[in-house]
């Protein structure tokens, strides 16, 4: 069987959590393959909010099982919390909740270390959600990290304690005053009580899934413009991000990956620094964020808002493989009578489709086109004249058939659409 991928095209908050919650009851296991709490995934079903910040998007659909991989950092604390707003709402986790053995810790003082790093950083800080994400990879990489796994070991406290010195000697660099005593005790307290939830080893686990014919959907965190390789470096995170990541973030070949599910908004957002080339610093960008409630769903932090990105669109389906596009807020849209699409960068006396090496240090100007607005969509089959010229404009442009259009935050809110062959 296949693993299809979603995953967000821009710099993340596309709506990923809500397709997948949709598109949940199609497949056997849902699977987040890397990033961490950093993410917020927002749910909206019956009329009632939900945010997700490790755990998979598929956590409401019976049966399902919600796959943590082994690609995703965890902090227990964050989990912990997330598991026990289930609960209480009768959500059963136990049964539905799947953890890898082989994800990596997020130690209390890691998220010291990101709040100390970015203050360090002053006016060129990442603008990072202070989860503990980028020293969590560091220590990944650097092959320093605690793992799941370790928690059943006898020797856990003792590796821990190794890890904390040496973050304590390193936030010696730093002019940076922490409290540790309470969160520590937190911390140790949600690991005790995570050992009550399935983890597995992890490889065989989605393998043999996928042997006996299960069918996986791998949901991606943050977006593509956010790749640590490929995104605006330095202002990403610190995971890849693309669907490359699924197969080292699963464990799994890249002969199984099958459909890859882009999604975009209608325009585009970004929280925290960095490049945004299509950026709207004006009264249109302040509407879209109060139209589109652009508030980050982890930190709270007012989203920056402009026109969708084509040249940085296409780039991020091509680094995919996008097979399939997602539109998510063409609601948001019909405020305005018309609203713009960035179709070429001008940067170096050439106007072109291509993103420069380096988007932090040169001055990117846009093209912008104008399109005309659809007023409400009031059947859900039938598409406006209006929204049908601008689908068939991004199809044309990214070469990629869009499959869905989402016209608002609930769980029905969504129009399908069949692939002309
Ligand atoms: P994610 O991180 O990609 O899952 O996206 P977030 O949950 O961070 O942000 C998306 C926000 O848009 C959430 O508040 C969703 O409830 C909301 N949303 C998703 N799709 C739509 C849509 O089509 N229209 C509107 N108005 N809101 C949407
Ligand atoms: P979802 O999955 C939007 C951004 C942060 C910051 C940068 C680095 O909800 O789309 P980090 O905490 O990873 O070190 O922050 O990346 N960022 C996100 N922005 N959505 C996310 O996740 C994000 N996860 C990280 O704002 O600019
Ligand atoms: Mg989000």
């Amino acid at each position: 069987m296949q693993v299809d991928v979603l995953l967000g095209l821009q710099w993340g908050d596309e709506g990923k959590g809500k397709i997948v919650d949709y598109l949940a009851d199609q497949y056997d296991i849902i699977a987040r393959f890397q990033g961490g709490p950093n993410a917020g995934h927002t749910l909206v079903i019956d009329g009632q909010k939900r945010v997700l910040h490790t755990i998979p998007s598929g956590i409401f659909r019976e049966g399902k099982i919600n796959y943590i991989g082994n690609g995703v950092v965890i902090d227990p604390v964050t989990l912990l919390k997330e598991i026990r707003t289930l609960e209480t709402d009768g959500v059963p986790v136990k049964e539905r909740l799947t953890i890898s053995k082989r994800a990596n810790l997020i130690l209390p003082t890691h998220k010291i270390l990101d709040a100390a790093s970015e203050s360090n950083k002053g006016s060129s800080k990442i603008g990072s959600t202070l989860k503990g994400i980028g020293p969590t990879y560091m220590d990944k990489t650097g092959r320093n990290g605690l793992r799941i796994g370790d928690i059943h070991e006898g020797d856990f406290l003792v590796k821990y304690e190794l890890l904390k010195n040496k973050h304590l000697q390193l936030l010696q660099i730093y002019n940076f005053s922490f409290e540790l005593d309470q969160i520590e005790e937190e911390w140790l307290d949600a690991v005790e009580q995570l050992r009550e939830y399935k983890q597995v080893e992890s490889v065989y686990f989605i393998n043999d899934a996928l042997k006996n014919g299960k069918k996986i959907l791998a949901e991606g965190a943050q977006g593509s413009m956010l790749d640590i390789d490929f995104g605006t470096y330095p202002f990403v995170t610190s995971s890849n991000t693309i669907s490359a990541a699924v197969c080292t973030g699963l464990g799994i070949s890249p002969k199984h990956i099958g459909e890859v599910i882009g999604i975009t908004k209608a325009y585009c957002t970004r929280v925290g620094s960095g490049p945004f080339p299509s950026e709207l610093n004006n009264e249109t960008g302040e509407l879209l964020r109060k139209i589109g409630a652009e508030f980050g769903a982890t930190t709270g932090r007012p989203r920056r808002c402009g026109w969708i990105d084509l040249p940085a669109l296409h780039y991020a389906c091509m680094i995919n493989g996008v097979t399939k596009l997602v539109i998510t807020k063409a609601d948001v849209l019909n405020t305005f009578e018309e609203f713009g699409v960035c179709t070429h960068y001008k940067y170096d006396n050439k106007e072109t489709k291509e993103l420069p090496y380096d988007m932090v240090n040169k001055a990117i100007d846009t093209t912008t086109i104008l399109f005309k607005s659809w007023g409400n969509i009031e059947h859900n089959s039938i598409l406006p004249k209006e929204l049908s010229t601008y689908i068939k404009y991004l199809e044309e442009y990214l070469d990629v058939p869009v499959t869905m259009v989402s016209n608002g935050p609930g769980r029905e809110q969504l129009i399908e659409l069949t692939i002309k062959k």
